[in-house]
């Protein structure tokens, strides 16, 4: 169903993004497997058919992203049609014992890092007039039903900040 598509996989070393991997290469996709852990993501090609890369790059790095794209162009000399941005971290804590620091490492992370990954991907599609290409985001349900101590994601995803600094301190 997927045969001559690549599919970049952002958080391809571990859990969603290695399941991610596994189903799109099953699909007959050519998957780069991409992680900021080079290990991870070569453990989880090590586990893949043949015909797919693993990648190591940071998604809140611009450079980094922008020499993933030449890399990946490289080694399966077209460009990816398929992108899903499952690179994550998490910073549980309440609002009020969230620090700057932790909040805007999620920040550059999973918002700055699905943006960048998303644009140098569109770029490299409209480059090549790629008609049929997917992006696809994985997000959290804490976005959409408020969870105490998920401080960061409540309020990045949604515009409950009134229930979200209603937290109380743990
Ligand atoms: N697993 C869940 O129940 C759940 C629930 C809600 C939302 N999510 C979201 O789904 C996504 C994937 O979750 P998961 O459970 O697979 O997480 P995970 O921690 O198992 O995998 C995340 C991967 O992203 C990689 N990563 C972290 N920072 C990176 C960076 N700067 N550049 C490139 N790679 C980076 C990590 O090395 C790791 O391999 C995350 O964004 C997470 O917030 C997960």
């Amino acid at each position: 169903m997927l045969a001559g598509r690549v599919a970049l996989v952002t958080g391809g070393g571990s859990g969603i993004g290695r399941a991610v991997c596994h189903l799109l290469a099953r699909e007959g996709a050519a998957v780069a497997v991409v992680d900021i852990n080079k290990e991870a993501a070569q453990e989880t090609l090590d586990r893949l058919p043949k015909g797919n890369h693993a990648f190591c790059a940071d998604v809140s790095s611009s450079s980094s992203v922008k020499e993933l794209l030449k890399q990946i162009k490289t080694s399966f000399h077209t460009v990816p049609s398929i992108a899903v941005n499952s690179a994550g971290i998490t910073k549980d804590k309440m609002m009020l014992k969230m620090d700057e620091e932790s909040f805007s490492k999620v920040i550059d992370v999973n918002i700055k890092g699905t943006f960048l990954v998303s644009q140098a991907v569109s770029q490299a599609m409209l480059a090549e007039k790629i008609s049929n290409g997917s992006i696809i985001n994985i997000s959290s349900i804490v976005g959409k039903v408020w969870y105490p101590g998920k401080c960061c994601v409540t309020w990045i995803y949604t515009d409950t900040d009134d229930r979200c600094s209603a937290q109380k301190c743990d």
